[in-house]
């Protein structure tokens, strides 16, 4: 429908960056969409032809496996064409620039681009250069907003109504862009979010988005109703963040033993999983 996010469809250009600019209404409609979408229309291998001869191009800059072919599974699954690009099969290698791969994209025909890049506004950055719409699929440290929706499908499946319940994130936020884009979305769907992790990674200042932080673990997952876990983000870090993966772990590891969760809490992790470091793989 008009309302919906059909970047493909739609006659103005349409292109999905991040959940800080949804509005509720926004965020909400696209997942009781996905609701709907799953309920009914997503059952087995069946196409919804709703993007047929339409092309898009997923252009991954920065190495991915579920968010590749998540996209590629929803675009087939959508009756589109879908190109994949990898940076190092493309002439990015040989000295070319973002905006010149992305014209070259546009001028054979693509109908929409799913970005996946090391930078953070890379995505927006293209949204300002080309005509064709750019799908956000991880820029940087910045969002991954379809992560956070998936996030938030999942919790709403499973709470039924986020408003007014404790959803922990643990680990590195600093570096994590899955992060943020649930912090928008956590927030914007009324949830009380506990930032938790080491101080070098959760600075004390993210207390202005309107969460709250805390460095103690038992306080972190105290009555939670749900613990988001993040992986230690090595490749976006400058220096040691925490003296090592043993003493992370011992300190902010969730285990079976000592400082456990509720057996009602709902634990998420985006992946990929560090098992043994964030999360004992028993739990
Ligand atoms: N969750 C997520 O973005 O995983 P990938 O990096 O494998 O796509």
């Amino acid at each position: 429908g008009s309302k919906t996010f059909m970047v493909i469809s739609g006659k103005k250009k349409k292109s999905f960056l991040g959940i800080k600019s949804l509005t509720v209404d926004e965020i909400t409609h696209l997942l009781d969409f996905a609701f709907e979408f799953k309920k009914n229309k997503f059952k087995g291998k069946n196409k919804t032809p709703s993007l047929k001869g339409k092309r898009i191009v997923n252009l991954f800059l920065e190495p991915s496996t579920r968010t590749r072919i998540a996209f590629e599974v929803a675009t087939k699954s959508l009756g589109a064409d879908i190109i994949s690009i990898a940076e190092k099969s493309s002439s990015l290698t040989k000295g070319e620039s973002l905006r010149d791969t992305a014209c070259n994209i546009q001028a054979l025909g693509a109908d929409a681009i799913i970005l996946r890049h090391s930078s953070p506004g890379s995505a927006t950055y293209l949204s300002n250069l080309i005509d064709v719409p750019i799908i956000n699929a991880g820029d940087g440290a910045h969002e991954h907003p379809s992560q956070a929706l998936l996030d938030l499908f999942t919790l709403r499946e499973k709470l039924s109504d986020l408003n007014g319940k404790k959803v922990t994130i643990l680990g590195d936020i600093l570096f994590s862009r899955v992060a943020r884009s649930n912090i928008w979305g956590l927030l914007k769907l009324g949830a009380k979010v506990t930032l938790a992790g080491p101080s070098t990674l959760v600075p004390k200042l993210m207390e202005e988005f309107g969460v709250t932080v805390t460095y103690d673990l038992r306080e972190a997952i105290s009555g939670a109703d749900a613990i988001m876990l993040l992986r230690i983000q090595h490749e976006r870090q400058t220096q040691s963040h925490f003296p090592s993966l043993v003493e992370y772990s011992k300190m902010f590891g969730l285990k079976e033993s000592g400082c456990k969760p509720d057996k009602h809490t709902i634990i998420l992790h985006p992946g990929p999983i560090n098992r043994g470091v964030e999360i004992d793989s028993k739990l």
